[in-house]
């Protein structure tokens, strides 16, 4: 069994950049070829070891605890058709392992959210996915490369990074630091910094959606300012722990598709149909 065992999946927002759609639908939802993100977010958790899904959402967000709940009416209308299978994902991934619910009241950032997990994780190091980004690797999830580095560094946190276009460093946590003795693809980090302008960024090592993170971040958490917009963010809190030599930045193997834009979640459409042979 994986040394993690939780994995906390923030969905709570509004997911404003796919209105109208999102209006009526979480935009977790929103499926990839025929399944939504959350669903291969979840995957990729039970891939990596994860017994426990906590979802930190909210009251608009009923249709995600719906889906992997059982559709009796569904089940019995396909049962003994060529539809039959249809369901055996979310039905595997539903019996597979628990999940956890929680409401955050107020959308106060990434950091809030986790915090608002805290419930929800206890005493324990975890993982974070954030589903709009939607990873792909053809051998080891990017989580399961994760869980490997952590259990070399258990007193560390470990976050997910890729380069991106200089111009691009505005939407993203970015850090700055130095590789990892022996290694090319693990730094330590010494800094970072949440969607600088492209003069300012000390690197193009950009943070994407997947964490793991020790409890100590709770407490940090606890104890983060809000910034200039009123949220806490989860960069600033892990920036703490960087300057006590606690944050590892992982440059995973893989392909990552930011979903939580259009060009992306289309991006990741037309790979998805190509590889499957739907186009
Ligand atoms: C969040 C984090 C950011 C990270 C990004 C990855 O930003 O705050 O540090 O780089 O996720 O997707 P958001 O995309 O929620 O604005």
């Amino acid at each position: 069994m994986s040394v993690i065992n939780k994995c906390l999946f923030p969905v709570a927002g509004y997911g404003t950049r796919f209105l109208p759609a999102t209006k009526a639908i979480p935009k977790e939802m929103l499926p990839i070829l025929t399944k939504p993100l959350i669903q291969y977010g979840v995957e990729e958790a039970i891939s990596a070891g994860m017994t426990t899904m906590a979802m930190v959402t909210s009251k608009y967000k009923q249709a995600i605890k719906n889906y992997f709940e059982p559709h009796t009416d569904i089940e019995a209308s396909i049962k003994g058709t060529v539809k039959a299978s249809l369901l055996d994902e979310v039905n595997h991934a539903s019996e597979q392992c628990d999940f956890t619910y929680i409401e955050q009241q107020q959308m106060l950032g990434l950091g809030h959210a986790i915090y608002t997990g805290k419930p929800l994780i206890g005493n324990q190091p975890f993982a974070v996915i954030l589903p709009d980004d939607l990873c792909t690797n053809s051998g080891d999830s990017v989580l399961t490369q994760m869980t490997k580095l952590y259990e070399q560094h258990p007193d560390c946190c470990i976050v997910a990074i890729e380069e991106v276009p200089m111009t691009q460093v505005d939407k993203y946590g970015v850090i700055d630091g130095e590789l990892l003795d022996g290694s090319n693809n693990a730094y330590r980090v010494n800094s970072m910094v949440e969607k600088p302008s492209p003069e300012d960024a000390p690197t193009n090592l950009a943070i994407i959606g997947r964490y793991i993170l020790t409890p100590e971040i709770f407490g940090v958490l606890e104890n983060t300012a809000p910034d200039k917009n009123g949220e806490i963010q989860i960069t600033d809190a892990l920036t703490t722990l960087a300057k006590q030599g606690k944050v590892i930045a992982y440059k995973f193997q893989g392909e990552r598709f930011d979903c939580g834009s259009v060009k992306g979640f289309v991006q990741a459409t037309n790979a998805f149909a190509k590889a499957e042979g739907v186009i």
